[in-house]
């Protein structure tokens, strides 16, 4: 059960009565156009948004229709008047722009609400939760609307952090809503408030099919049909067909180049795009959950939301999964098993140990006094669902508390697509860093689909290849319409990806004879024999004039750290005589230490080359970004 969803159990629990309902929608699916965001928000008294902050300040995917309606909207129309919000952000203090979408939508409908003396039903919209991946923190959407009366901004805007304990954050902004709404919507003169009921912990009703025998097929996915639009919801099947180490021997880590095929699937892709992979867990980690979970992985079994009788079991449960499938294929494609547990997983596991003590120390974990304990003994120290569930031998959660509340929904991984349609309008290429290295407990982590990366077998090799289900998410991450324009690009490491692609695309112009203005690349990497990837090619690219200038900063071969941003230094003037001529500039890759040092760097080359303050500097960075000039692609 998502976060969202229990606050909407609780508040049922607590108001439930012929002034109030609630109800839970995803803002995705809250209106289809913006008419309709406007006509429904009228009609709204009560709102709470949760909202999720990624990339470079983003809102998720099923929040951007809203979000760009809601804040682009030049109109500040007195329909928003009547309605009282809250707002909760879901993000990551090591980010720049920690819970930027939460913030701002907190001030822009602060600028706009009023009171309003009406009292009606009451709405709760919402949907989803939170999943993580790696590297990137990625949240659903999630949004409440009920129509009561209020002022404004009836709580103020809660801040998650999920570099810390976003649930306990969440809670703290939970008990601080209860009394702001207990003045709104209780009459003075009632009955105290009850005592909210401890809320059960969630399960699916679950069916043994027998075993899987060998005959047995998993469900698929959508078969390519050449003409069928694919999304999150409806992602695709691909074939690996080619896949290859990118980094040279005497590296001790991984970098992989794969290769979806999408000849006759019906998906096409941008430059700049986005693909989203749906990975599987590794058959290692798999069996150790079967083990931990004491059943067998042929097991073949479904999941149910609805009790035997047909009726509903109540709760909020996470969308099924299609069954019958075997235990196997739902832990590998379903479960994020890596993740380090919530503390409502580990109330879910405390409720299956025979062991007292261990119910008792799970508990306490989980509880306002083991607050320190969890965030040192679980987040600190990296612990998998897996590694706590085998510090618990005693506790055997059934698969219906398993995957109902223990193992969130395994989340699809998005990369900059590193090919350009151009050259290779049937295949999806993949720049993918190997997640590998060693927690504070001695674990060797290894992420989930970059281990899936370094293990497909390419069609080229077997016939019988690796697929994932894929699909593609647009992105603003463009080359200028006019080729002649300018473009300067800082990839290092793999935010060298979506550069290749614009390389490519430039490549394919030229050999149409198009014209093309300077393009320069600041690549960096450690050493030159190790992890200096796609040598060759961006040799090529110059050679054949789509890249005029190749600058790489290697980190690791002199004494001194050598960095991208060290070499803009460098070429200040030539850099900022091209962007002030109307050029682009482009950033790619890790957004917490690179892209801050970029923006920093780039902020003193315009007070140096401009001769200006810093105020001054600030505002002409923020122009470029706001006329679409500086773009970044960063997680
Ligand atoms: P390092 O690992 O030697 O610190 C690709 O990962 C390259 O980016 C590596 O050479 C890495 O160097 C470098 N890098 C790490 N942190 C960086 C930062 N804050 N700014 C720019 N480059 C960075």
């Amino acid at each position: 059960m998502t976060c969202v969803q229990a606050l909407a159990e609780e508040m049922k629990a607590r108001y439930d009565n012929d002034k109030v309902s609630v109800k839970v929608v995803d803002l995705g699916e809250y209106a289809v156009d913006d008419d309709q965001c406007q006509e429904k928000l009228k009609k709204e008294t009560l709102a709470f948004f949760v909202l999720a902050t990624f990339g470079d300040g983003e809102p998720t995917d099923n929040a951007e229709r809203f979000y760009k309606w809601f804040t682009e909207g030049n109109e500040r129309e007195p329909w928003l008047q009547q309605l009282t919000y809250g707002v909760f952000g879901l993000g990551n203090r090591q980010y720049e722009h920690f819970n930027k979408i939460g913030k701002v939508l907190d001030e822009q409908l602060a600028e706009q609400g009023t009171k309003n003396p009406h009292l009606s039903s009451l709405l709760c919209v919402c949907g989803g939760g939170w999943g993580e991946v790696e590297g990137i923190i990625s949240f659903t959407i999630a949004k409440y609307v009920f129509n009561v009366a209020g002022a404004k901004r009836l709580i103020p805007v809660g801040l998650g952090d999920d570099n810390q304990c976003i649930e306990d954050d969440f809670s703290a902004w939970r008990e601080s809503l209860w009394p702001e709404l207990d003045k709104i919507l209780r009459d003075p003169d009632a009955e105290p408030p009850r005592p909210p009921s401890p809320v059960a912990i969630p399960e699916y009703r679950v069916v043994v099919h027998g075993s899987a025998d060998s005959t047995f097929k998993n469900p698929n996915y959508i078969v390519p049909n050449g003409n069928a639009s694919f999304d999150i919801h409806h992602p695709c099947r691909a074939n690996v067909a080619m896949q290859k180490e990118l980094h040279k021997l005497e590296s001790d880590r991984s970098c992989i180049h794969l290769e979806f095929d999408i000849a006759g699937t019906g998906i096409t892709y941008e430059t700049g795009d986005h693909v989203g992979v749906y990975a599987e867990s590794s058959d290692e980690t798999v069996e150790e959950a079967g083990k931990l979970l004491g059943q067998p992985l042929d097991l073949l079994f479904s999941i149910h939301s609805d009790a035997e009788d047909g009726t509903s079991l109540g709760g909020s449960l996470p969308p099924l999964f299609p069954g019958p499938c075997s235990l196997r294929f739902a832990l590998a494609q379903y479960a994020d098993l890596l993740m380090s547990p919530r503390k409502a997983a580990l109330l879910a596991l405390a409720a299956h140990a025979s062991e007292p003590a261990e119910a008792d120390r799970l508990k306490y974990l989980a509880s306002p006094d083991g607050k320190d304990e969890y965030s040192a003994w679980v987040v600190a120290s990296q612990r998998s669902l897996l590694e706590v569930m085998s510090e618990f031998p005693s506790a055997k959660p059934p698969l219906g508390v398993f995957f109902a509340s223990m193992a969130p929904r395994l989340q699809p991984r998005y990369y900059s697509i590193s090919s350009s349609p151009r050259l290779y309008p049937n295949r999806v290429h993949v720049t993918c860093a190997v997640v590998y290295g060693p927690t504070p407990t001695g674990r060797i982590h290894k992420g989930i689909c970059s281990t899936w990366m370094k293990n497909a077998v390419p069609f080229e090799k077997s016939e019988n290849c690796s697929w994932a289900p894929i699909f593609i998410r647009a992105s603003n991450f463009k080359l200028p319409t006019d080729p002649l324009v300018p473009i300067i690009m800082v990839g290092p490491g793999t935010g060298l990806a979506p550069f290749r692609g614009f390389l490519q695309e430039r490549l394919a112009l030229e050999r149409e004879g198009v014209q093309l203005g300077p393009a320069i690349l600041f690549f960096g990497c450690r050493n030159r024999r190790m992890d200096f990837i796609y040598e060759e090619e961006l040799q090529k690219f110059s050679e054949e004039g789509a890249l005029s200038e190749l600058i790489v900063a290697f980190s690791r071969e002199g004494s001194q750290k050598e960095y991208v941003q060290h070499k803009m230094v460098e070429k200040a003037s030539h850099l900022w005589s091209l962007i002030s001529s109307g050029g682009y500039l482009y950033v790619c890759g890790d957004a917490k230490g690179m892209a801050r040092d970029v923006h920093r760097t780039l902020h003193n080359i315009v007070r140096e080359q401009e001769q200006v303050d810093s105020t001054r500097a600030e505002a002409i960075v923020k122009k470029l970004q706001l006329d679409g000039r500086y773009l970044r692609d960063v997680w």
